[in-house]
């Protein structure tokens, strides 16, 4: 059995932030704040709801983010503007280092799949939209399962459709979150510090390895047999 690579998507792939652009025009200088204000509370109502055991899916979920950063921030965006802005998210660039990265590892023979909270024909989109289609094995999306991470039958349920073993899997993550989920599940853990600031929980548990972006990702996986 070979390496297999769970990717995270948004966060990791995908830029959430590249919204931002769509934003501005609705909300001018706020167009940051704002931004994260809509992932945080999107990120928050999907733990909330895998708590509570009422499944809605991610794009429900982003959604519903996006009404509360429009009343949070004071801004009127009409019904046709926010679902255009839900269509943006449905065509968010990847980060620049993302195709390179994927290549190198395909031809390294490592099984790589998506791993996503967001419901597959939205990661279809995203990764077609960022010419990544053809790089990736499968996705697998929690949607599946109905629960989001970092519940941990969403992990399980991924080793079980990917044919795989925890002590195979890497996951892949700038979210820390997501890697702490994933070594609860025995799973080793590549921590993606894309951005310097980010503070990793202090929970006890350290990633396998932390990587400042993706072009640092093929040199961990030096043959299908494992990390170097
Ligand atoms: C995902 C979110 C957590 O793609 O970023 O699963």
């Amino acid at each position: 059995m070979s390496t297999t690579l769970a990717l995270d998507v948004y966060g990791t792939l995908i830029d959430p932030f590249a919204i931002k652009t769509s934003l501005i025009d609705h909300v001018g200088d706020k167009a940051d704040v704002f931004a994260e204000t809509w992932r945080t509370k999107q990120l928050e109502y999907s733990f909330r709801r895998g708590l509570m055991g009422v499944y809605r899916d991610f794009s429900h979920v982003t959604r519903a983010a996006l009404d509360y950063a429009c009343e949070m921030h004071g801004a009127r965006i009409a019904d046709d503007d926010k679902n255009e802005l839900m269509n943006h998210y449905r065509a968010l660039d990847a980060f620049p280092d993302v195709a390179t990265a994927l290549s190198a590892l395909q031809q390294r023979g490592v099984a790589l799949h998506a791993f996503s909270n967001g419901v597959a024909d939205d990661i279809t989109a995203l990764l077609n939209h960022a010419g990544l289609g053809d790089r990736i094995s499968s996705i697998v999306s929690a949607d599946e399962v109905h629960t989001f991470k970092p519940d941990p039958r969403f992990y399980a349920h991924f080793l079980e459709r990917t044919q795989s073993t925890a002590d195979l899997t890497w996951l892949v993550s700038s979210n820390p979150f997501d890697v702490i989920g994933a070594q609860a599940c025995g799973w080793r853990t590549v921590w993606v510090k894309r951005n310097p600031k980010v503070v990793f929980d202090p929970w006890g548990h350290v990633p396998t390895a932390i990587i400042s972006g993706l072009m640092e990702l093929p040199a961990l996986f030096t043959s299908d047999k494992g990390a170097a």
